[in-house]
């Protein structure tokens, strides 16, 4: 299986506080991890790792064979057009529309003209089921409608990878199954991801693999069987604490 981010012994701390002390594991392509753990254990830091939005001490970290982590601010805004992060409140420029939140990369990232950038962008707000709401202002929209144009954002430029934080936190059953939808949509048109969740079942569903970060370490790194079957005390406990 091809490999497409590798991370290998990552560490990090924020002063005396160690969140990462010597993570491992491989996204392949093609499939959808799960990361969980409690609250505070490190999941957003280390999503924001891979992408260079945050430094990490020592550690390295490979995009397709390249390692990536050593990289200045130009090369890493070239990575992240490969490597997608989206943002848990969707991170929409206030000012300007839904249409424009979109189109924003494409017209920064790519030569195509305005009618092939318009096409583009109403496709992918198809795929959301945001088409009505193009010309709103990101104030007018509700929470989950703000977190499905975020990830349409997160994928107008053809990712490779897509790195969802709390993709579903706080929205209504009805959103949450709408953005898990959107997910396994990504998903079949080939996108790999990383899906950092407290919501067991929401990763059961989606995800090929699941992680759990504890006490700065990947603890379990398996399939939804092993995780569901494991006799660990921890995971029993974790996995039954929904
Ligand atoms: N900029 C920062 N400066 C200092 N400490 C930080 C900073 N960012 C994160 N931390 C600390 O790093 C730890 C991990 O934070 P992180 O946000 O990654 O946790 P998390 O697993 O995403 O939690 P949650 O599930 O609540 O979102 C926390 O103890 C947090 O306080
Ligand atoms: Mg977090």
């Amino acid at each position: 299986m091809e490999k497409l981010l590798e991370i290998k012994n990552l560490t990090k701390k924020f002063d005396e506080k160690e969140v990462h002390s010597g993570v491992n594991f491989t996204l392949f392509k093609g499939e959808t991890i799960g990361l969980l753990g409690n609250s505070g254990t490190g999941k957003s830091v280390l999503l924001r790792s891979l992408i260079g939005l945050e430094e990490i001490d020592s550690g390295e970290i490979y995009y397709r064979h390249h390692r990536i982590d050593q990289l200045k601010e130009p090369e890493l805004v070239q990575v992240r057009t490969k490597v997608s992060y989206s943002f848990q409140n969707g991170a929409l420029f206030d000012s300007i529309s839904v249409f424009e939140n979109v189109a924003y990369p494409l017209f920064e990232h790519t030569k195509l003209s305005e009618k092939e950038i318009e096409s583009k962008v109403m496709e992918i707000l198809g795929l959301v089921n945001m088409v009505e709401a193009k010309d709103l202002m990101p104030s007018d929209l509700s929470g989950g409608m703000q977190k499905r144009v975020g990830l349409a954002r997160s994928m107008a430029l053809n990712p490779e990878v897509l790195l969802y934080d709390e993709p579903t936190a706080g929205l209504d059953p009805v959103n949450v199954e709408l953005v898990l939808s959107i997910m396994n949509e990504f998903k079949k048109r080939g996108f790999s991801g990383i899906f950092v969740t407290h919501d067991i079942p929401a990763a059961k569903k989606i995800c090929d693999r699941l992680l759990i970060l504890k006490d700065g370490k990947i603890y379990f790194d398996g399939k939804v069987n092993d995780f569901e079957n494991s006799s660990d005390p921890f995971i029993k406990s974790f996995s039954s604490s929904v």
